[in-house]
């Protein structure tokens, strides 16, 4: 290892809130969303080369190399920052890939904050930022120092809110993922031709000041649709919330559904055949950050 290498633990997010507004002429829908990081994490390496830029994938199936949201981080990084030399990326994966938990911006966000503590000239949060929204909708959240945000537009626009405090957290990932454009495509579809009342909203900040105030006004405009095209889904939620979940829902586009516990769960009243798809975690109270190595 050389000396210049940084550990970055990528960690995922839970949408506590998700609203999908108007479509833009590019196709795009606005959001308004509340974004929550957990401390269930990808983790990556990443050290500086002389030369050759590499990425190496290992716990999931991330398809090509060229098209993982880390790589083409890396990529907008070095070309935005005029990096002088090459990397070495790896990355283990542990967040459950095409679930809602925004495992690919995880990462891209991770590289973004790992190449930029590696540099002797960083951009900073804000630069950083601007290069995830050209990237993806939930990686300037990922990219920031913030641990819970209101976001809106394309989630490139955000109020840092006080974490809530930590609680449990049960993941719950169905046997079967969720396409994002899919996800917005069944929606469009099922609000085709239903004239929308005008909603005008105040929201105020003590709305989001505690997990009490989450549950009261938090909802996801994705579960319907997207349990109307895998019913298993209504099960799964039914369950959660029978449970003793204080708030359950559905993050992003799905497919992974959450539970806020006050306590671990107890994995006796989990059925059999559902143990193997449940993951555990907390929500977290602070950024993690980089770990210089050697
Ligand atoms: O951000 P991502 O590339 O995962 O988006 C996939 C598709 O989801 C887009 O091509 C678009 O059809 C849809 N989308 C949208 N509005 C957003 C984000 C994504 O309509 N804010």
């Amino acid at each position: 290892m050389s000396e210049l290498a940084v550990r970055v633990a990528a960690q995922a997010k839970l949408n506590l809130h998700l609203r999908v507004l108007s479509r833009d002429e590019s196709g795009y829908h606005s959001l308004e969303t509340i974004f929550h990081r957990i401390d269930l994490a990808d983790d990556l390496t990443i050290e500086i080369t002389e030369r050759g830029r590499t990425l190496d994938v290992t716990g999931a199936e991330t398809g090509p190399v060229e098209s993982n949201l880390a790589w083409l981080a890396a990529r907008a990084y070095a070309d935005y920052s005029g990096w002088p030399a090459g990397f070495s990326i790896q990355l283990l994966k542990r967040i459950p890939v095409g679930a809602g938990l925004g495992g690919g911006s995880a990462d891209a966000a991770a590289v973004l904050r790992g190449l930029d503590s590696l540099s002797s000239r960083p951009l900073g949060n804000n630069a950083l930022i601007a290069i995830a929204s050209r990237l993806g909708s939930d990686i300037p959240f990922l990219a920031s120092d913030a641990v819970m945000a209101l976001g809106w537009g394309r989630g490139e626009r955000m109020l840092s809110l006080p974490p809530l405090p930590r609680q449990d957290v049960l993941l719950m990932t169905p046997p079967f993922s969720v396409r994002t454009a899919d996800a917005y495509r069944w929606l469009d579809e099922d609000r085709a031709g239903v004239v929308a009342e005008p909603e005008t909203i105040l929201l105020k900040s003590r709305q989001f000041a505690s997990w009490d105030d989450i549950s009261k006004f938090g909802r996801n405009d994705f579960e319907a649709v997207v349990a109307s095209h895998h019913p298993g889904i209504s099960d799964y939620l039914a369950r959660l919330r029978g449970s003793r979940a204080s708030f359950a829902g559905m993050t992003g586009s799905g497919s992974t559904l959450f539970g806020i516990l006050d306590s671990p769960p107890n994995y006796s009243k989990v059925p059999e055949e559902h143990r193997g798809r449940i993951t555990t975690t907390r929500t977290s109270i602070d950024v993690v950050q980089p770990i210089r190595l050697g």
